[in-house]
Order: C-alpha cells, then sequence, then structure tokens
C-alpha cells in the first residue's frame, strides 16, 4: 500500500477499502438485532487467517420488529485487521507505530468550521419522543445476540470537557439504548479507567450535570484516539491532527457546549446526570466474558444530529482477536515500546507485543530484548511495561530477539529452557484488579526469559536446506505452505569450527572422515555424555 494523506472522513475510508478489496458489500436483508454482528464475528471464529478478514457494509438492514432502515450499517471498517487500520491512517502497515509516536509529540490543534456535514439532519425537541423516532431512528445493532440487554453504540467517541481547564477527553466507551432519548454510558472508574468519568467526578463535585456529545462514526485518525490512552491534559482532536498530518475540522454541537467533529456521521448529544445511576448491561465485553449489569451513567438525549447520507459505525468488541483488540494493538504496542525507549532509556529492547487472543492485550505483554542486553536493563524493561499503566501488565515475559512473540508455543519453549524460576521469575504483590469479571487484589508476575548465555543452535536444516526442500514442496503441488517462525535452523553464539567442517562433511557425503577424527579422538575412563568440551578445547 502506498503512502497517501489520512481519509479526512468515513466515507473516502469507505471508498479506499472498497478500491484496495478491503470490503464487502452486503445486500440481501440482515436483521440487525441477530444476524448482523454474528456474521461478521464468523470473520474471527471461523478460523480465517487476519489478512483475509474484510469490512462488511450491510445495505439491507431491518429491525427483528420488521423495521427497515436507509441508512446502512459497517462493521470492520476501522480495523478488522491492521491493513484497514492502516488505511485509516494513510501508511502502510509498518509505520502505523511511527505514526503514533510522531504524532502524540507534534498534535495538530484542530480549526473549526460552521455549517458542518455532521449538522444537515437536527432531531431535537419533540421529535427525540415521538413513536418510533429519537434513537430508535438509528440501526443500532445488537452486539451479542443471546446476552445483551439492549443495542449498543459501539464505535464511539464519547467528547466531554474539564470544566476546569477546559480541555476535551474523546473516549470510546460503550452505550446502550434505554429510551428514545436515553442512554446508557459505561466510563470505567477503575484506576486507568476512562478519561471522561475523570470529568464526570468533576462536575459532580459541582452539582451540574456533564455536557456530552458521543460521535458515531467519523474520520479514522480521530477515531482512533477513541481507545488511546493519552495523557488527561491532552487533546486528542491534536493528536488525531497529529497522525493526520493536518488540522481536524471541528464545529459546535447545536445542545451542548462542547467542539465535535465537524465531518462525524452522527452526534448524539446531552446531559449526563451526575447524582443518579443506571443499571446497565448486561453485555458481551473485551476481556472475554459477558459485563454483568452494574450502576453506570445515564445520559439524558437533547439532540441527534446526522449527515443526509450517513453510515452507522459499529465496532466488533467481545471475546479478542476481535476490531476492538486490532484497534488498541496496534495503538498500545507503540506507547509501550515508546515509554521504554525513551522515557526510561532501557538498553537493548527491541520490541513490545501485547498478547491478543482470549487475553485481550492488557495482562500478557511480552518483551523481546536484543541479545547480550543486561540483565538489569531486561529487569528494569519487565518493571517499566509492568507499571506504566494500572491495567496493564499483570504478566510481563523477555524473550531474546530470536524468539517471536507472537508464536505463544516459541514464548514457552524459551519459558521451558532458557529461565530458571526460582532466578528468572518474580511476584510482586498488590496490583489493581484491572478490567475484568473479578475485581479485588492482584499480583504481578515477571519472568525473564531471555538467553542468559550463549546457547547452541535451533535445531531444524539450516534456511538453504529449507528453501530448497520448499521448492520442491512446491513443485509436487503440496498444500500452499505458510512457513511458521521458526522454520530454520540457526546459530545461537555456541558453537565450534570443527562442527561446521563436520556437518559440511556430512553433507557433502564424506561422514567417514568425521569419523575418522573422532577415532583419533576417543578417550578411556568417561561417563557416557560427558561433553567433550569438558575434555578437549574443541574449536
Ligand atoms: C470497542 C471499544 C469499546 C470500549 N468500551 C469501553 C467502555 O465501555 N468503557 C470504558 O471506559 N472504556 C472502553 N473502552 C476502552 C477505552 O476506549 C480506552 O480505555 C481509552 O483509553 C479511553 O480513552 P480515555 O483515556 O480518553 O478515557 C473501549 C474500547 C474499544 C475499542
Amino acid at each position: 500500500m502506498s503512502a497517501q494523506q489520512a481519509p479526512a472522513d468515513f466515507h473516502e475510508q469507505l471508498r479506499r477499502l472498497e478500491e484496495r478489496g478491503l470490503l464487502v458489500r452486503i445486500d440481501r436483508p440482515i436483521c440487525k438485532d441477530t444476524e448482523l454482528h454474528p456474521l461478521m464475528r464468523w470473520q474471527f471464529q471461523g478460523g480465517l487467517h487476519e489478512s483475509q478478514r474484510k469490512a462488511f457494509l450491510y445495505t439491507n438492514v431491518h429491525g427483528v420488529d420488521g423495521r427497515k432502515y436507509d441508512m446502512p450499517v459497517v462493521v470492520g471498517a476501522l480495523a478488522a485487521n491492521p491493513e484497514i487500520y492502516a488505511t485509516g491512517m494513510g501508511v502502510p502497515v509498518e509505520q502505523i507505530g511511527e505514526v503514533w509516536t510522531r504524532a502524540m509529540s507534534n498534535p495538530i490543534p484542530p480549526v473549526s468550521i460552521t455549517n458542518p456535514p455532521c449538522q444537515e439532519v437536527v432531531i431535537t425537541g419533540a421529535d427525540l419522543t415521538k413513536p418510533g423516532g429519537g434513537l430508535a431512528c438509528l440501526p443500532v445493532p445488537i452486539s451479542t445476540p443471546g446476552f445483551d440487554a439492549a443495542p449498543y453504540f459501539t464505535a464511539t467517541l464519547a467528547v466531554t470537557k474539564d470544566p476546569e481547564t477546559g480541555v476535551r477527553n474523546m473516549g470510546t466507551y460503550r452505550a446502550g439504548l434505554k429510551a428514545l432519548d436515553r442512554l446508557g454510558v459505561r466510563m470505567a472508574s477503575r484506576l486507568s479507567g476512562a478519561g471522561g468519568y475523570q470529568h464526570w467526578l468533576k462536575y459532580k463535585e459541582r452539582g451540574e450535570k456533564m455536557p456530552c456529545a458521543i460521535i458515531i462514526g467519523c474520520s479514522p485518525v480521530v477515531m482512533f484516539t477513541g481507545p488511546q490512552k493519552l495523557r488527561i491534559d491532552e487533546d486528542e482532536m491534536a493528536v488525531a491532527g497529529g497522525l493526520a498530518g493536518y488540522p481536524i475540522r471541528t464545529c459546535k454541537a447545536l445542545t451542548v457546549d462542547l467542539e465535535i467533529p465537524a465531518d462525524a456521521e452522527i452526534v448524539v448529544e446531552g446531559l449526563i446526570d451526575t447524582d443518579m445511576l443506571e443499571p446497565e448491561g448486561p453485555f458481551g465485553e473485551s476481556h472475554g466474558h459477558v459485563a454483568l449489569e452494574g450502576f453506570n451513567l445515564s445520559m439524558q438525549v437533547t439532540a441527534i444530529t446526522h449527515r443526509k447520507k450517513a453510515v452507522f459505525v459499529s465496532i466488533v468488541s467481545q471475546v479478542t482477536p476481535s476490531e476492538s483488540s486490532v484497534m488498541k494493538k496496534v495503538a498500545y504496542e507503540p506507547l509501550f515500546l515508546n515509554h521504554l525507549k525513551k522515557d526510561l532509556n532501557v538498553k537493548g529492547i527491541s520490541r513490545v507485543v501485547m498478547h491478543e487472543p482470549l487475553s485481550n492485550l492488557r495482562p500478557v505483554i511480552f518483551l523481546q530484548f536484543k541479545q547480550g542486553a543486561p540483565k538489569t536493563e531486561v529487569w528494569r524493561g519487565l518493571q517499566g511495561a509492568a507499571t506504566l499503566q494500572a491495567q496493564c501488565g499483570k504478566i510481563c515475559v523477555a524473550v531474546s530477539e530470536d524468539v517471536d512473540p507472537h508464536n505463544t508455543d516459541a514464548v514457552f519453549w524459551s519459558m521451558a529452557y532458557r529461565s530458571n524460576p526460582i532466578e528468572d521469575v518474580l511476584v510482586i504483590p498488590n496490583r489493581a484488579g484491572g478490567h475484568g469479571p473479578k475485581g479485588g487484589n492482584n499480583s504481578t508476575l515477571l519472568i525473564d526469559a531471555t538467553a542468559k548465555t550463549l546457547m547452541p543452535p535451533l535445531a531444524l536444516p539450516t534456511k538453504p536446506y529449507m528453501e530448497k526442500a520448499k521448492v520442491i514442496w512446491e513443485e509436487l503441488g503440496f498444500p500452499t505452505l505458510s512457513p511458521q517462525p521458526p522454520w530454520h535452523g540457526y546459530e545461537l553464539g555456541d558453537w565450534a569450527k570443527l562442527w561446521d567442517e563436520f556437518a559440511e562433511n556430512a553433507v557433502q557425503g564424506k561422514w567417514i572422515e568425521n569419523g575418522l577424527n573422532t577415532y583419533e579422538r576417543r578417550k578411556p575412563d568417561l561417563i557416557p555424555e560427558t561433553p567433550v568440551r569438558k575434555v578437549e578445547d574443541v574449536k
């Protein structure tokens, strides 16, 4: 994919996805309540490779009550896979991390405009509560039919403002339909939870309701700041500008005092109660369990505005991998690597990988270190990853550069042969519960599974032999291979020239020469399996 400017609105994103074969139109009738999310779900549960996933644009949507919607619904158009996310950034996949790092240090403030596209259609006053009106006009899908208590907004940016400093926050928080003009909004109150919740506490203190505008769909770079964990005193709209490389267009909301993305698809404005909380949920959560009913925020809707040709955007979340975890993974990993490299100056750190399938990124983090990284730096890295955010890094494992953290089998192999639990494992008490069904006191597990000394080679045929065999494999018309690292042998420092000579002789059919050499070196009075290097100086 060649680099181009990030799409300025969601329609441009859909156009580019379609051009790249990353979007599928589904024109058959689909029920938003029972079929829409489950169909998308098969892309994640059906054994497809990540690269085969597409955005699904549903053009013929109805509700379980038979109501037909003109507004199409799209799922997966933000991040069904990293390529789709990269399309939203206007860069190739490999540059996503770099662009995030640059944007965080070079934010570009937004510009405010009038007559914004997001206010082409305005629903206020009595139209919010007339039968079938208000929120019921929108084709809001049910994410986890069978468990969820309502249709939910998922591709959200909840815009709020600090009542003291005026600094804006934008967070992706779920919001469930409660009435034609009321939503149940969940802003996490745990440590390093939602920035919007910090604002809510301030409005509560002042005895005021909190103005909030929930954006559903806008330019991907703006959407991408929603799940990213930025500092509370940082304007996410300016970081979005940094991601795009140009200022984001904003406008005044109609009924609340907030500046919002002007090019949004749909905006739901309202006031959040700071006195009364309302039961919200159950809702299928990204930690892999259903969140049970909890008292959460209640938002009285004051206006719904949208583009004339709005698309309803939804995110597939719940059990990972999901669109939600792809979005978080590509954004969080550079944040952590940046912290370890730039803030803590950890020597030898080369990569951070957050474990995605089922565990949802936050609890399990792998750090990759260059060969020979000092042990003290490995431990500083482990501590740094475990403490950057209260909710991330419950289990941190350091591995060497030859172990691909995406291959958890390789990580287990490394733990099995390169760590000695009594020396290389540390359990630290008193960690916050984090995101998950069980709160309460938790702890941290750090494991140094890096190679501490030089090690013998990986026991597979070396690269040229595996490559030649692959050519034969293909000649024979066997099933297409997708090589899984490690797929060839390589040295890990502990080796001798003599053994290279032996191996070379062997592949030239001269193994008898090796036998002559070893016959000369026979020794009496040894126990079998005595390493030769204990007795001889093998070069
Ligand atoms: C699809 C999706 C749904 C999410 N739902 C919630 C939610 O309901 N409540 C919440 O506090 N965080 C939720 N998150 C995580 C937050 O977006 C994330 O913690 C982010 O950092 C919040 O931004 P903030 O730091 O500006 O609050 C969700 C993330 C995604 C991608």
